[in-house]
């Protein structure tokens, strides 16, 4: 990774927000040598090693895991003229992540280990933090044939998903879920029936009606997640749900984990902040799959975090360039960025009482970590420190031109927000960091 020296740093006095032994605490920590030596109130530091080491004074402030997003577009290889994997992660370093997973829809698809190495490569060379390639379900997107999903994990892939496109076909998905469960892979399902959603641009309801756009109801998404949900049962493949958008979607996986099926679930913070009265602008901005949706599902999707029914929150990071995203609904791609507003965000949430500060702290490290089967969400003594550190008080107005992204479809732009990431260690190196010692 492009990162600098490890690190010796002592964070003093901070709200340590441990998930994995759900602890949240007043605490020291003493990173030396880039690993995690000491967690403890008051570490007293001999005076010789004082001189090596780094003082912060966090007091009041998030140390939480770093945080691992598990659904980012990287877009590299094929389109870097929207982000690229030094841009892209550089913005998930200051937006607190540690780690990202990125999706196989690049050009060409992340069907095979040569791309999946590719990835890596770049990755390690000009990455500021770590990549995880998830791997394609089907050759090209193509939903005809399994790529070698052996092949895949053999080249580090952590998972596979067809995202950005359903795997319409339903004994496709019976395979790919039989096929994974071999490997040890989970299957991420992009839940869309297209034959409903039918080529709509926003959400259907009573403001698609009355703007007079073609909508998908919330029907297209929930079919498909009823059917993933029978034959995650069925195979006993593991089952992943990404971006969770409906109340109904909620409801089945909530209904399918009490019956024992394999499932996790994400969702990302536009669909527990926003709803499809954004559209009213007409701003392409606002255009995501799945689409933004009514108060009632932003509230269901809320209630699903707390309940646990929604395992993650993932930010579906959907880097676009003006081109696709200044022009017509009907014309305009799909997705926002998401990586450089997520904090904010999460603790809105926390502030509204429906997460503590320890179950967002899990959503973003521990829970998705356990889905993928990675080394995140704990602070275990000897082991490479991934940190992030969090002034939940400090209010600012999101501005998408400071972003590190290259691209600046953000739909939070302008919006006055509190909770700021101040810090973000990955493998024990700075990543990202707005304090001074
Ligand atoms: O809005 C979206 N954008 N949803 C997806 O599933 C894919 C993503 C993209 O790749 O732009």
């Amino acid at each position: 990774m492009k990162l600098g020296e490890t690190l010796n740093i002592l964070l003093r006095n901070g709200r340590i927000l441990d998930p994995s032994s759900e602890r949240d605490f007043c605490s020291d920590l003493l990173i030396l040598d880039g690993r995690i030596r000491e967690l403890a109130p008051r570490i007293s530091v001999g005076a010789e090693l004082l001189r090596e080491v780094q003082v912060f004074d966090v007091e009041g402030k998030w140390i939480m895991p770093g945080m691992l997003d598990m659904h980012v577009h990287l877009r590299e290889p094929g389109e870097e003229y929207k982000e690229t994997i030094a841009t892209g992660t550089r913005a998930a370093a200051a937006g607190g992540f540690a780690a990202v997973a990125c999706m196989p829809n690049t050009k060409p698809v992340n069907d095979s280990a040569a791309v999946t190495t590719y990835i890596l490569n770049r990755a390690r060379e000009e990455g500021f933090c770590f990549v995880y390639p998830v791997g394609a379900i089907s050759r090209g997107l193509q939903g005809q044939d399994l790529a070698e999903f052996g092949e895949l994990r053999d080249a580090g892939a952590v998972a596979v998903t067809d995202d950005g496109r359903p795997v319409m076909n339903s004994l496709m998905m019976r395979r790919a879920l039989e096929y994974a469960r071999a490997f040890d892979l989970t299957v991420i399902s992009h839940a869309e029936d297209l034959s409903l959603a039918d080529g709509g641009v926003m959400n259907e309801g009573p403001v698609s009606t009355l703007l007079g756009l073609r909508g998908i109801p919330r029907a297209a998404e929930e079919v498909m997640v009823a059917r993933d949900l029978l034959l995650a049962e069925m195979t006993r493949g593991k089952i992943h749900i990404a971006h969770v958008s409906t109340a109904g979607s909620v409801r089945l996986i909530r209904e399918a984990k009490a019956r024992g099926v394999p499932v996790t679930a994400e969702t990302a913070p536009h669909y527990f902040t926003l709803t499809d009265d954004a559209l009213m602008t007409f701003d392409a901005v606002y255009k995501v799959n799945p689409p933004l949706r009514r108060p009632e599902d932003v509230r269901a999707i809320q209630e699903g975090l707390a309940d646990g029914t929604l395992d993650a929150i993932a930010t579906d990071h959907a880097p676009h360039s003006i081109l696709e995203k200044d022009t017509e609904l009907d014309l305009a791609a799909n997705g926002m960025i998401g990586l450089e507003s997520a904090v904010p965000l999460l603790l809105d949430l926390v502030r509204q009482d429906i997460l503590t500060p320890l179950q967002a702290a899990a959503k973003t490290s521990l829970s998705p970590a356990r889905i993928l089967g990675l080394p995140f969400g704990a602070f275990r003594v000897g082991s490479p420190a991934h940190v992030t550190v969090i002034d939940p008080d400090a209010k600012f107005i999101l501005d998408c031109h400071t972003f590190q992204s290259k691209s600046r479809n953000c739909p939070f732009h302008g919006r006055q927000v509190q909770g700021q990431v101040l810090m973000t260690i990955v493998d024990g190196r700075m990543a990202f960091s707005r304090m001074s010692p």
